[in-house]
């Protein structure tokens, strides 16, 4: 983990490795972000020239190095680009600085150990957002997943601090923004190793444990329901997608009371398959080769716990891990089985690959016992989520349209990239069936509303309810980008820690 400081030294003076600056692209050209004052004096005037001579543009995502050479304490520069300068009388976007640190902080794995920056004065010194951005930025650019490397292939170390330059290290609210980013940062790291653990070392067993782990040690109250205690309680839906493995299923029930001050309460469902091979309805090979990231939904929910039993908002929060790997063999269950879900409703198996809303259904219906003013369940569940919104934003659908804007301005805010999806109910008779209650599978076009529409038929009326589809941005297969790394991405933590701060 990479720790953040504060200092009120100036950037030239700081003694560190690297020193990170912004640049902006302007109609005019490239221009520097506010902070790089001093160093551009240690420049004799000519930092922009110099950048820019080295092929600097501040298009986002660029990365800019020079040699110092002694004009400051720190021998090497990093320019990160922010996209275009903002109009008059607007700032520079938190997310694009949030991206720019990242980005720095990661192409600096390997060379330097100690990095400062002036980026949280980009806004005017004190502006809180630019603050957590940059804080933020830092702690998920720095992550890295090494535990399997050994010797040779071991990875370029990642940056180990990062000094913030700022003009009132001491200030109250600046502690408490850089202390609260720290949270999301090990929060964020955390499900990013859940996720990226191979699946064979995090079956539903361990699984269930790294839950009690995280989040006992941070205050919550956790218990784990096995593949009894899930038989005596009627949970058909994740028994079933359990029963083709070796490694029996399990329900995780983790809650923060926030005691007397608490007038909301939040419960959190994450889908936890820590493999899906499809079972009988096997996937090819090429569609299993990232499978292991089907609990990253489970993941970020028992990340979001363990932050907030840290950061203490006065909301109640219960977070539900329903975790099984989905498997074929000869105990798995068979096309056309039909399973008593928790709560009685019956569920024809069509496909076993639509395994997902078989074990958040039961997971949904558990939570709505205990009557909670709101629903949200989180999971990777169809490909046709990355079909319909890419591979970085994720999609929220909900029984209450308030419910579903309020989830997505907070997603935005907090560098989230979310979109509002429909759940017409035209599509609910595709998923008629012959012999049961409803079918796993409808209609293939517009996928993952079926699929949403499913789960909706196991929340009670009265209950508010959001469903995330984070089927491509919680896991990044492509290159590294901004401060999000190859693997597990930690969305939609963020997002979920903050929606329940607006419920405080
Ligand atoms: N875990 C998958 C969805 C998925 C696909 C997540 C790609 C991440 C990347 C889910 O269990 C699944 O297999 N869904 C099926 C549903 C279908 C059988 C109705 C799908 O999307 O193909
Ligand atoms: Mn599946
Ligand atoms: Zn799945």
């Amino acid at each position: 983990m990479t720790a953040v400081t504060l200092t009120k030294t100036a950037l030239s003076e700081v003694k560190a490795d690297a020193i990170v600056v912004g640049v902006s692209s302007g109609r005019g050209g490239p221009s520097l972000l506010p902070g790089a004052a001093d160093v551009d004096k240690a420049f004799k005037k000519d930092l922009l020239a110099t950048l820019k001579a080295m092929g600097a543009t501040g298009k986002a995502g660029e990365v800019v190095k020079l040699a110092t050479l002694g004009r400051t304490a720190a021998p090497a520069l990093v320019a990160v680009g922010v996209g275009p300068t903002p109009a008059k009388g607007e700032g520079y976007d938190a997310e694009a600085i949030r991206r720019g640190v990242g980005a720095a902080v990661r192409s600096l794995a390997g060379t330097a150990a100690r990095v400062a920056t002036a980026l949280a004065s980009a806004n005017g010194d004190g502006d809180l957002d630019t603050l957590r951005a940059v804080t933020e930025g830092a702690h998920l650019g720095g992550y890295s997943f090494s535990r399997y490397h050994t010797g040779a292939s071991r990875q370029a170390r990642p940056v180990g601090s990062v000094v913030l330059v700022l003009k009132d290290p001491r200030d109250k609210k600046v502690r408490a923004v850089v202390e609260r980013a720290a949270v999301i940062g090990e929060v964020v790291s955390l499900a990013r190793d859940l996720v990226n653990t191979p699946p064979g070392d995090l079956r539903p067993d361990a699984f269930a444990q790294a839950a009690v782990d995280a989040c006992s040690a941070a205050g919550c109250d956790v218990q784990v329901l096995d593949e009894k205690a899930l038989a005596d309680g009627g949970y058909g839906g994740i028994l079933g997608v359990g029963a083709g493995s070796s490694n029996p299923p399990r329900l995780v029930r983790i809650a923060y009371d926030a005691g007397r001050s608490a007038k909301t309460t939040v419960h959190l469902v994450g889908k936890g398959i820590t493999f899906d091979s499809g079972g009988l309805s096997l996937k090819p090979a090429q569609a299993m080769e990232w499978m292991k990231s089907d609990m990253g939904g489970a993941a970020a929910v028992i990340a979001t716990l363990r932050a907030v039993a840290q950061l203490k908002p006065a909301v109640n929060v219960v977070g539900w891990v329903p975790t099984a790997e989905n498997m074929p063999s000869g105990h798995a269950i068979r096309p056309s089985d039909v399973l008593t879900m928790r709560g009685g409703k019956t569920v024809e198996v069509l496909n076993t690959d639509a395994e997902g809303r078989l074990i958040l259904a039961d997971a949904i219906a558990r939570a709505a016992e205990e009557k909670p003013d709101i629903i949200i369940d989180v999971a990777t569940l169809t490909g046709a989520q990355l079909v319909a919104l890419g591979s970085r934003v994720y999609a929220v659908m909900a029984n209450d349209d308030t419910l579903r804007t309020e989830i997505t301005s907070v997603a935005e805010a907090a560098g989230e990239q979310a979109w509002p999806m429909p759940l017409p109910d035209e599509l609910r008779k595709s998923l008629d069936s012959e012999v049961a209650d409803i079918a796993n599978v409808g209609d293939r076009y517009g996928g993952m509303l079926v699929a949403g529409i499913f789960l909706k038929e196991f929340v009670p009326d009265g209950v508010r309810w959001a469903h995330l589809d984070i089927a491509g941005p919680s896991f990044n297969q492509g290159e590294s980008h901004g401060y999000t790394p190859k693997g597990g991405t930690g969305v939609p933590i963020r997002t979920l820690v903050d929606f329940i701060d607006t419920l405080a």
